[in-house]
């Protein structure tokens, strides 16, 4: 048999620890979807206080066979960082849970939860395509969700409600916490735009913020039909349905938030060229915009958990629709080709930004 030197043992070793946390990873996912239809962050919360081991088991609805796994389960999601365990004064040899930042946002309750994200994503419809990835690579499928599913998401969203609900879900639940901040830290861009259109607006969370924000601002919630189906408008907000590759109605200023991700850089110059005879068509002597909120990849100083962040979503626009995430260098070339003459990038939210684009 062939030896070894002690350096060449441990690099192999090393690799097959590298190989083996790259298999096992997806775990990280199932057992957060797990811990969330359990509903432990929340049950950690209600109780108050930290929770002790026993006290989380006893308030769990799980079967009594199943008991025993609770403290291997909670164990990687402390050493994940969504749970900390703390002594508990006066008791010793008694541990108990607490809520991270991370655990909070994913509580069922907390109006800026993440929760609905978690679950559209993680759902069996969103993850098959995953499984599909090797066939789209070797066949001409714009994306791997058509080849798993025999249509695109749209098209599933269209026909299956209980995808179109989880999936609306998920994009209102995101559009809460990123209009707080926009409508906070983002004032400036609102100046002097009397109406906007939310392209792709789903069910208008982000739209409602603004009108109700800025009240003098009449704005539109534009999507597809099976999208909008019956909500009740406002004073300054109202419901239009539609197809964004036909016709945007004008206004002032176009919205597009997580619009252009989904999309190939061919489809987003059409959404663009769409948009700006939208602000063209609204009056030739107003200044009319485009605010995109979106990903600017690689715009900020990244830890190694942000890029690979960024990198996981771009490939879930890959796999589930025909986008893509992109740097600053191919946003413009898009901007351009698409006839836009400026752009202005206001890096405000986190691993997304949002952009002025102008005519
Ligand atoms: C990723 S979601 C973003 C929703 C919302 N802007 C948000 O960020 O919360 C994309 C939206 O585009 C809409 N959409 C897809 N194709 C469309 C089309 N051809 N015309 C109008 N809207 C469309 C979808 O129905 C969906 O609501």
């Amino acid at each position: 048999m062939e030896l070894i030197s002690e350096e060449s043992v441990s690099e192999l070793l090393q690799a097959q620890t590298h190989i083996w946390n790259h298999i096992f990873i997806f775990k990280h996912s199932m057992v957060l979807k797990c811990a969330v239809q359990l509903g432990i962050p929340d049950v950690i919360h209600k109780h108050g206080k930290p929770m002790t081991l026993s006290e989380l088991v006893s308030s769990l609805s799980i079967h009594p066979s199943k008991t025993q796994y609770v403290h291997r389960f909670m164990r990687i999601l402390v050493h994940s960082g969504f749970f900390s365990q703390q002594n508990l004064d006066g008791v010793p040899n008694q541990e108990a849970y607490s809520l991270s930042q991370s655990a909070r946002l994913l509580l069922r309750d907390n109006p800026s939860s993440i929760r609905p994200f978690l679950l559209m994503v993680l759902d069996p419809v969103m993850t098959k395509p995953w499984d599909c990835l090797s066939t789209w690579f070797r066949n001409d499928e714009v994306a791997a969700f058509s080849v798993a599913h025999g249509k695109t998401i749209w098209e599933y969203t269209g026909q299956d409600p209980r995808l179109n609900n989880l999936f609306n879900e998920a994009m209102a639940s995101d559009s809460i916490l990123a209009s707080k901040v926009i409508v906070s830290k983002c004032k400036g861009v609102f100046e002097g735009v009397n109406s906007l259109v939310d392209v792709g607006g789903g069910i208008g969370t982000m739209a409602k913020a603004i009108s109700e924000a800025f009240p003098h601002i009449d704005c539109t919630v534009f999507d597809l039909p099976h999208v909008l189906s019956d909500f009740q408008g406002s004073k300054n907000l109202k419901y239009v349905g539609g197809d964004m590759f036909e016709s945007v109605p004008p206004a002032d200023a176009i919205l597009l938030k997580w619009i252009l991700h989904d999309w190939s850089d061919e489809d987003c110059i059409k959404i663009l060229q769409q948009c700006k005879q939208a602000i063209m068509r609204n009056g030739k002597h107003k200044v009319g915009k485009v605010i995109i909120i979106d990903m600017v990849r690689e715009n900020q100083i990244g830890d190694k958990v942000s890029t690979e962040t960024q990198l996981f979503f771009d490939l879930e626009m890959m796999v589930n629709l025909s986008g893509m995430e992109r740097n600053e260098k191919e946003w413009a070339k898009l901007f351009f080709d698409a006839g836009f003459l400026n752009y202005k990038i206001h890096p405000v939210l986190g691993l997304r930004a949002l952009i002025e684009l102008y005519p």
